[in-house]
């Protein structure tokens, strides 16, 4: 009988599932968000949002990819044998993510060279556009960009030698995956924090509009926020946790992690805002005039302040990308152990086969993002894969586990395991308050969209990198639940 992959510690377990819930949302989202959407006083729903909804789906994951032992399509396999579609759909979200994850991953690396020589000059926004050859429309497809492709090679380098033998290389990678950002950035705080005028921005980071919390929209952002920072619905902490002897702890774990990570987006709002504050002291604009959060942060205003800072620019520059880099690769990785755990599940496939093979075609379907019209694309699949596929998934889980399967089963298997118990509050959540928010997220979203197309692109492209995508879900779940299964 063939033995299930271990993790070699509950430490690497741990830094594991932080590493996959912190990366680049941590930095490039959360400040920016926070500030959005009421700053001070936004922490308090970011708060709720975690306690009501993050960290009972996480302690749902845990224990059902636990109880099962089996990575999502196997988990939901086991919980009905109907059910193995829905878990199949949960790996082909992240999936889909990767294949643009390893592009931003690319942008890093690029950008982590030009850092020696300060190359995007003092026209960021130009060299960008540049680097990447962006096109006006995702229908102007742009050239081929061969430096894009070769960072996307060298991510999946990267990444496919992090899952090389499954758990038991990722739980000796993410000693450094995890810990080389955190120290990157501290230091990053220590630098913004110290800059003149930091504390404008400081001000402007965490400066409470409580009245702000009477907006749907601003709970709405705090859920959302915490469902993508916090890696549920992608698969991943089911595979993560089914490979966890089976003694262990969840609930503690949940916390930890969820801890963990809501601490670190916090901080990472210092690094950020610190230097925002400085930038916009040296341009002599309100710090509401640059902000910016995704790309746009990372690679058109954070290089304008690298090349602006008092000393050691290149050194600073090369810091910044790989704390982005570090950040990112424990995401990618993840999501590719969370795919190549459900093949191996099901198909009885060694690991080589499985990461050679999961890796080649992600890096396939990467190219085409290589070339100009590529951030767009990019942009479109991954607003509808998480706004639409993750809050279906989520959703799904709630009404499968909490309603059918019943959230009672696994409530009692994890207090079993635990140092300590989750009450019937638990249920409440699961099987009320979180697909209740998630039905109202998915429903306000749908109207948007009705009404206008996201961010104006052509409807047509909207359709191919966005419904298209989530119609394709369901479908290519239940072509991989009909293959048929190999072994036992
Ligand atoms: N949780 C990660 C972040 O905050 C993003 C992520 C999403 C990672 C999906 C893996 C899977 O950036």
């Amino acid at each position: 009988m063939e033995v299930r992959d271990r993790w070699g510690s509950r430490t690497s377990f741990v830094l594991a599932s932080i590493g996959s819930a912190i990366g680049l949302g941590n930095v490039w989202r959360f400040p920016y968000i926070c500030y959005a959407n009421g700053g001070g006083a936004f922490l308090i729903a970011w708060l709720v949002a975690l306690f009501t909804a993050g960290i009972p789906l996480m302690i749902l994951e845990f224990g059902l990819g636990h109880k099962m032992q089996g990575a999502a399509s196997e988990a939901f396999y086991k919980v009905n044998k109907k059910f193995e579609w829905f878990g199949w759909m949960a790996i082909l979200v992240g999936f889909f993510i990767v294949c643009y994850y390893a592009v931003i991953m690319s942008y890093c690396f690029n950008y982590g060279i030009h850092s020696f020589t300060l190359a995007w000059g003092e026209n960021t926004a130009k060299f960008f556009e540049k680097t990447i050859g962006l096109t006006q429309s995702p229908f102007e497809m742009g050239g081929f960009k061969k430096y894009i492709f070769l960072g996307l090679l060298t991510s999946w380098i990267f990444i496919v030698l992090s899952v090389w033998k499954g758990v038991k290389t990722v739980g000796k990678v993410v000693y450094a995956t995890v810990i080389i950002p955190w120290i990157l950035i501290i230091v990053f705080i220590i630098r913004g924090v110290t800059l003149p005028g930091a504390v404008d921005g400081l001000i402007f980071y965490l400066k409470p509009e409580f009245a702000k919390l009477l907006k749907p929209g601003v709970w709405l952002a705090a859920y959302t926020q915490v469902f993508f920072s916090l890696s549920v619905g992608f698969g991943i902490m089911i595979a993560y946790s089914s490979f966890l002897p089976r003694k262990s702890d969840i609930v503690n774990n949940a916390f930890i992690i969820s801890m963990a990570n809501c601490a670190t987006s916090f901080l990472a709002g210092f690094a950020i805002f610190g230097a925002l504050g400085y930038y916009a002291n040296l341009l002599g604009k309100p710090v509401a005039d640059v902000v910016a959060a995704g790309p746009g942060l990372a690679f058109v205003t954070y290089p304008h302040i690298i090349s602006n800072l008092p000393f050691w620019q290149p050194l600073f520059g090369v810091l910044f990308f790989l704390m982005l880099l570090t950040l990112g690769i424990d995401s990618a990785f993840s999501l590719v152990e969370a795919v190549a755990a459900g093949v191996r599940d099901k198909w009885k496939l060694s690991h080589l086969t499985t990461n050679l093979s999961v890796g080649a075609i992600a890096l396939i379907l990467g190219i085409p993002l290589t070339f100009g019209a590529g951030l767009l694309w990019l942009d479109i699949v991954d607003n509808f894969i998480n706004k639409f596929g993750l809050s279906l998934i989520c959703l799904g889980e709630c009404i499968l586990i909490g309603w059918v399967f019943g959230s009672g089963k696994i409530r009692e298997y994890v207090n079993s395991l635990s140092e300590f118990s989750i009450g019937k509050w638990w249920d409440f959540f699961i099987r009320f308050i979180t697909p209740i928010v998630l039905l109202f997220l998915i429903i306000m979203e749908l109207k948007d969209r009705i009404i206008s197309s996201y961010e104006g692109y052509p409807r047509l492209a909207e359709f191919l990198g966005g419904w298209l995508v989530i119609i394709l879900l369901p479908i290519i779940g239940i072509i991989l639940m009909l293959v048929k299964r190999r072994g036992k």
